[in-house]
Order: structure tokens, then C-alpha cells, then sequence
């Protein structure tokens, strides 16, 4: 059995019966799956992900084996880990090491265990196993070929070392690929924010007021959902053509100190800190509950949250409550973690179909052109994204047009 450190082994099967059933979604990465057993574009790479570790992952990571890679997985999140999956992945020859909940010191361990097998390609989604590849002088990243970014706060992290110079290989925004960014963040995190924040609450949502913080592709895919199940939505953003077009999408727009005093549910997706802070705090209803769907843990501000409490308790599972003044509570749901991962299951496994073939394809992509690229953050070429898009359409069995001679002609001429 391949090295590991997991919660529980007995787990396996479970997980592979979760493996399985999201297999059955993930139509398009099988289909890549089945090429690369076939041509082996990745044979005896040493690669390594730190990635939400769901029975999704474990479908890429099955597909990069299939492509003759050696594989190892630490977690990109504490608090995401489906402990099956990680038992299960042993007996496909991956290297696990994570635990669901895993302190700081085991969660920092393990990225390091990851990284300390020397990948020749590293898959991230947060960038932690990047981070950790480019700091103090660790012989393992000599050979570094490239690595794969799936946030958008990984991406602001690998930017900020490229401004230094201090990039060390290329790195594929698979974050930015339109299959990604289009269906992953809209409808992936827009279903399943929702879904953790029911799961955790059973809360109605119909008559509600739900505040979006944020109305990037996530904050819309969020809102459209929340006004399907009944809720008035109030979006709060900075950037003027965001919130422009979210009045003109038929919600409200205001300050979130306004908002603060209006909204039942509190749900941040803005990608930076400190969204939610004292000062909303203070002015919340009773009962108001807050969400966090970014990334990071750092959109609500916890610690002011503590600090201006009198008493808190574990009132659900998943749902602690702190008690501000007598008779003023607000919930805070999966410790402001990532609610879509920490209260459900993350994204659909129909999303992360297309996410993980375009990952699968920017490995192999990194694996034939990696020595080529500079070592700077680079989009995803557009014919993955077609390639990812149009083995969809094929799974879905939708047939589309093609443009006929005449019409690529125009398209291309400066006559009209
Ligand atoms: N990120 C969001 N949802 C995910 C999932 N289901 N699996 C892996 N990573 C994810």
C-alpha cells in the first residue's frame, strides 16, 4: 500500500462507492481518461496535488495514474477531506496524507510530505504546495516542470511571487479557463453554497432576505439561486460594473453597512478579508446567520465576532452561535470555513467534470510544452477549453451547427 497518513483504512470501500457515483457524472474525464491509457503522455511523471480531497479529485487523480504518472495528494483545505475517499485513493496507488479536521501543525506536515517527494507537477488550489516548493532552499523543486492553480486566491498568491520575480516554473490559471470559471463558479459554488448552508441549518429560504457579498461569477451563480428558492436578494460590491449589473439582474444594491441591518443570511464570496467586520456585526438582526464561500477563511472577521460576544455555543453540528447583547444572536455556519466544501459536498461532480479534464489536460500539456513556457502565471489555451466544451456537448448527447465555408469567410474578411 502506497504511504499515508488518512483518518481511518476501514473507510475504503465507502469511499469507492462515492468514487464510483461521481464517476458516473464525469463523463468527459473519462473520456480523457480512456486517451491516456491508451497514449500515456504522463508516463513515470512524480506528480502532486493539494487539492480538496472528494471522490471528484480522486476521479482526476485516477485519470493522471491512467496517463502513467506516480501520484500523491495532500489536502487543500483542513476541513474539506471526505475521509473515505482519502482511505480509498491507497488502493489506486495514490499517496494520502490527509485528515479531515487536521489541526495547523498536520495540515502544514502534510503539505510538506507532499512536497518533499520532488514533483516534477504540482496541482494546487490555494497555492500552499507552490508556496511551499518556493520557499528556503529545498532541493525537491530543481525539477519542477509546472504546476496548476484552481483559485482565485491562489492565483493573486502566484502573481504576487511572479511581481517579485520570484516564480520559479509556469504555472496554468486553470482557475481562468472559461469551462472553469463559466460553469465551475456559476453553477458549482452558486448550488452548493446554498446546499451547505441548508444542510447545515435546514433553513427555509423562501421569504428571506439573503446578503451576496461579492458579485463576481460565484456571487452571481449564489444569488440566482437564492431568489429561485424565494429569498429578496441584497448584493453588496465594490467594483461599479459588477454592482451595476447586479440591480439590473433584479437584486438590490447597497452598502454592506445598510445591508448589515437588513439581511437574515450573510453570504461572502468577495475573495478578501474582512467583508464582514465589527461594525456589521453590530448591526444585525437577531437570528442572522453568516456564510462563508470564499476560499480562505478570512472573509468574516471571527475574531471581532468573539471578541464582541458574551457567550457562544455549539447549537448545530455545523452552526455555532454568539451571543452579542441579551437576545441578539448571530450563527456563524462551518467556522466561516469554505461552506460549500465544509457543510456539503463542493461542487457537483458534473462541474467538476469539466474543471478536472481541463486540469488532466493542462498536466499533459504541462508534461509536452512545460520546458518551453516562461515561469509565469499563463492562461489556459483556448483549444482546451474547446476540447473540454465540445466532449461535454458529446456526453450530453447535443449535437451544435458548424460555420459553413461562406460564413468562416465573412467572419474573417474586412468586406461586408
Ligand atoms: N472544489 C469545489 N468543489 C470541489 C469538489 N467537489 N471536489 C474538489 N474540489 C472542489
Amino acid at each position: 500500500m502506497a504511504q499515508h497518513d488518512v483518518a481511518d483504512l476501514s473507510l475504503a470501500e465507502a469511499g469507492q462507492v462515492r468514487i464510483t457515483w461521481a464517476d458516473g457524472q464525469m463523463a468527459v474525464l473519462a473520456s480523457v481518461r480512456a486517451r491516456f491509457e491508451r497514449e500515456r503522455p504522463l508516463e513515470g511523471l512524480r506528480i502532486a496535488a493539494c487539492l480538496h480531497v472528494t471522490s471528484e479529485t480522486a476521479n482526476l487523480l485516477r485519470t493522471l495514474i491512467a496517463g502513467g504518472a506516480s501520484v500523491e495528494l495532500c489536502a487543500s483545505n483542513p476541513l474539506t477531506t471526505q475521509d473515505d475517499v482519502a482511505a480509498a485513493l491507497l488502493h489506486h496507488g495514490v499517496e494520502v496524507h490527509a485528515i479531515r479536521g487536521e489541526g495547523e501543525e498536520a495540515y502544514g506536515a502534510h503539505v510538506i510530505a507532499a512536497a518533499a517527494r520532488a514533483p516534477q507537477i504540482t496541482l494546487d488550489d490555494g497555492a500552499d504546495l507552490l508556496s511551499v516548493l518556493h520557499t528556503g532552499e529545498q532541493a525537491w523543486r530543481a525539477d519542477l516542470i509546472g504546476g496548476t492553480e484552481a483559485t482565485t486566491t491562489g492565483l493573486v498568491r502566484l502573481r504576487a511571487l511572479q511581481e517579485q520575480g520570484r516564480l520559479r516554473c509556469p504555472v496554468m490559471a486553470v482557475n481562468e479557463a472559461l469551462t472553469e470559471r463559466t460553469f465551475n463558479d456559476r453553477y458549482g459554488t452558486g448550488q452548493s453554497t446554498l446546499d451547505g448552508i441548508l444542510r447545515a441549518t435546514n433553513l427555509l429560504l423562501a421569504g428571506r432576505t439573503v446578503v451576496v457579498l461579492g458579485y463576481g461569477w460565484t456571487g452571481k451563480g449564489v444569488a440566482v439561486r437564492a431568489r429561485g428558492a424565494g429569498a429578496s436578494v441584497i448584493v453588496c460590491e465594490v467594483e461599479p460594473m459588477r454592482a451595476l449589473e447586479a440591480r439590473m439582474d433584479g437584486c438590490e444594491v447597497m452598502p454592506a453597512l445598510d445591508a448589515a441591518e437588513r439581511g437574515d443570511v450573510f453570504i461572502t464570496v468577495t475573495g478578501t478579508r474582512g467583508a464582514l467586520a465589527g461594525e456589521h456585526f453590530e448591526r444585525m438582526k437577531d437570528g442572522a446567520m453568516l456564510a462563508n464561500a470564499g476560499h480562505f477563511d478570512v472573509e468574516i472577521d471571527i475574531e471581532a465576532l468573539a471578541s464582541m460576544a458574551t457567550a457562544r455555543s455549539q447549537v448545530l453540528p455545523l452552526v455555532e452561535s454568539f451571543e452579542l447583547q441579551p437576545g441578539r444572536r448571530l450563527s456563524l455556519i462551518a467556522q466561516g470555513r469554505v461552506v460549500n466544501l465544509a457543510a456539503a459536498e463542493g461542487h457537483p461532480a458534473a462541474v467538476m467534470d469539466m474543471s478536472f479534464a481541463n486540469q488532466a489536460l493542462c498536466v499533459e500539456h504541462l508534461a509536452r510544452h512545460g520546458a518551453d513556457l516562461p515561469a509565469r502565471v499563463l492562461p489556459v489555451p483556448p483549444d482546451i477549453d474547446r476540447e473540454v466544451a465540445r466532449l461535454k456537448l458529446a456526453s450530453l448527447g447535443i449535437e451544435i451547427d458548424e460555420l459553413t465555408a461562406a460564413q468562416r469567410v465573412y467572419l474573417t474578411s474586412w468586406r461586408a
